[in-house]
């Protein structure tokens, strides 16, 4: 005789996973318009509190499941659920994008704009946009600003325009706007791939940094594979738009790394695979 649970235990066991997990994702296809599938059926799924690391070769698909989690790419398939809300619930995703900082490789700063006031851009939505266009944020959103500085350690560079400020310091800046925000998820596309080793491991360390002390869940894209395994608690690897390896990024193997980068090496990921050859030599 078969056991079936009872309904509401069932129900009780889903309001569960929701209260553990950030993010789910389930069966998430993305076909572009020109018939690339650049993403094969992915699920996953992060918890709370979480920093995972998503390592694949170029073209792996990693940008599009970022840009997918907060809506800023439409999947073809599947479900999406981000601090239990719905993302291609178009009603809803308003509601996603506020609770997702997203950082990018190349900073997305307005260059001619002081350094606090791209942080406070990270307030927008939530703020009023008749005082937003005319610049009149809130002493309290000011504050923030200023506070979400000195967690990057660029207080004292607010009121410098941006394009004055290094490539890592302009990092640090879309990490302030990102934690101006609020937050429950930042999401961080190759955040290091412009910087020298120095800028990067700072940029890491914040990153860090913001998901133990404030619990905010992380995901980064890398393609250093030393950074990968130092940093990400959790490691997914992608190979043409399938999660190929998902383990702790302390136990990753130089087969671990042939089976994510296997037949797709670029010149820069064959350079980071030397590193964990010789790191797990
Ligand atoms: N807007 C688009 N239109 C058509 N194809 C796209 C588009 N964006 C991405 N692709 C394709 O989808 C696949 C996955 O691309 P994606 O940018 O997600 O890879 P990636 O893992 O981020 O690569 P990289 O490490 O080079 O940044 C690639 O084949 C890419 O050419
Ligand atoms: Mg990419």
């Amino acid at each position: 005789m078969v056991a079936v649970a009872p309904f509401h235990l069932i129900l009780a066991h889903l309001q569960c996973r929701e209260v553990i997990e950030m993010i789910q994702i389930r069966g998430l296809r993305k076909e572009f318009g020109d018939g690339t599938k650049a993403l094969r059926g992915i699920d996953l799924h992060v918890e709370r509190g979480q920093l995972a690391v998503l390592l694949g070769p170029s073209g792996a698909g990693k940008s599009t499941l970022l840009r997918c989690i907060n809506g800023l790419v439409k999947a073809t398939a599947g479900e999406i659920v981000v601090d239990g809300t719905g993302v291609h619930q178009l009603r809803h995703l308003e509601d996603v994008r506020s609770k997702v900082g997203m950082i990018f490789q190349q900073f997305n700063l307005v260059k001619r704009l002081m350094v606090i006031e791209n942080v406070l851009c990270g307030r927008l939505a939530r703020s009023n946009i008749f005082a937003s266009c005319l610049k009149l944020f809130p002493p309290g959103d000011i504050e923030q600003a200023l506070f979400c500085l000195e967690r990057v350690g660029l207080a004292e560079k607010a009121y410098h325009r941006a394009d004055q400020l290094s490539g890592g310091q302009q990092q640090r800046v879309g990490i302030a706007r990102a934690l101006a925000q609020n937050p429950r998820v930042i999401l961080a596309d190759e955040p290091v791939a412009s910087l020298d080793p120095r800028s990067a491991e700072r940029v890491m360390t914040i990153l860090r940094d913001i998901n133990a002390r404030d619990g905010i869940t992380v995901i980064v894209s890398l393609h250093n594979i030393d950074l990968a395994t130092r940093y990400g608690g959790r490691i997914v690897g992608l190979r043409d738009g399938a999660v190929v390896l998902d383990k702790p990024g302390a136990s990753l193997t130089k087969w671990d790394v042939e089976r994510i980068y296997e037949a797709g090496y670029s010149d820069d990921d064959e350079m980071d695979c030397e590193q964990v050859r010789y790191a797990h030599a």
